[in-house]
């Protein structure tokens, strides 16, 4: 019988979030938009901690896109020093705390300073067993994709003896994802509905919440809200409502397997 239809669930393995708004709540308080950011990484930390609480699997943090570097050049090197100091000030308490802390994007567009920062805070935390803290840094869904089919590729001409079709498994094996459990609810702030270019592969089957909250406004509440609202919804995967209603064993009681559900 179908995993797919073990679809009331309960909370979601894996959240990403896009944590928009910050510049918004800046603005509305008459300061400059870094005073924004600066509010954002507090707030990051506060949602860290009650997604750990809360037994959520996985985290992924969209801190940084392909495209943000088209913003004005101090608030680039604004946000490039702000991830130094918070990465310094954060990496003991998360480690102390059992946070296994991954980056994932083009890593290589940064300064040598953060990438080094990057580089230890993966380092001091690789063994840890909790929450899996995914930051999305110079990351676009597309430029993920594309990495996805050049590695697949390379990976084939390397190896003479097979020669893999390039499948959508194959494409999952090679995404910067590929170690996390199927995205289950995709958060935005800031009252946009778009998905802007973050997960774009990993959503197709991923419940979307948006709220209106600007992110340094977002808190442990909101959360709930979006993991109550989450868990009131019938996940399908393509099959109708009755389909689902046919009780079955979810023997991982993962409630989660849209590995083959795309
Ligand atoms: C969105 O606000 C936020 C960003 C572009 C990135 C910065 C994120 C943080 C500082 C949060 C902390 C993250 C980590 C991982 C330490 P916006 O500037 O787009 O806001 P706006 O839509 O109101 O202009």
């Amino acid at each position: 019988m179908s995993e797919h239809a073990s679809s009331y669930h309960n909370t979601p393995k894996h959240i990403a979030i896009i944590m928009d708004g910050n510049g918004r709540w800046a603005q509305k308080r008459n300061k400059k938009r870094t005073f924004g950011h600066k509010a954002g990484v507090e707030k990051t930390r506060e949602i860290i901690e009650a997604c750990a609480a809360r037994g959520v699997k996985s985290l992924t943090l969209f801190a940084f896109s392909s495209e943000n570097w088209g913003r004005p050049e101090d608030e680039v090197s604004f946000l490039m020093e702000l991830f130094v100091l918070a990465l310094k000030r954060e990496v003991k308490m998360l480690n102390k705390n059992n946070v296994k802390l991954k980056f994932i994007g083009n890593i290589s567009g940064f300064n040598e300073k953060l990438q080094k920062s990057i580089k230890d805070a993966e380092k001091l935390t690789k063994s840890n067993f909790g929450l899996e803290l995914n930051i999305a840094a110079n990351y676009g869904g597309r430029w993920d994709i594309v990495q996805a089919v050049n590695s697949a590729i390379s990976e084939n001409r390397s190896n003479s003896d097979i020669k893999e079709e390039i499948t959508e498994k194959l494409i999952e094996k090679h995404l910067s994802t590929n170690y996390l459990p199927a995205l289950d609810l995709m958060i935005r702030t800031g009252d946009e509905k778009r998905i802007s270019n973050f997960l774009i592969w990993q959503a197709a089957y991923a419940e979307l919440y948006f709220s209106d909250k600007l992110w340094p406004d977002f808190d442990s509440t909101e959360l709930d809200c979006a993991i109550t609202d989450y868990k009131a919804r019938q996940r399908r995967y393509g099959m109708t409502g009755e389909q689902l209603e046919t009780p079955v064993v979810d023997s991982d009681n993962s409630g989660n397997s849209n590995d083959e559900a795309i």
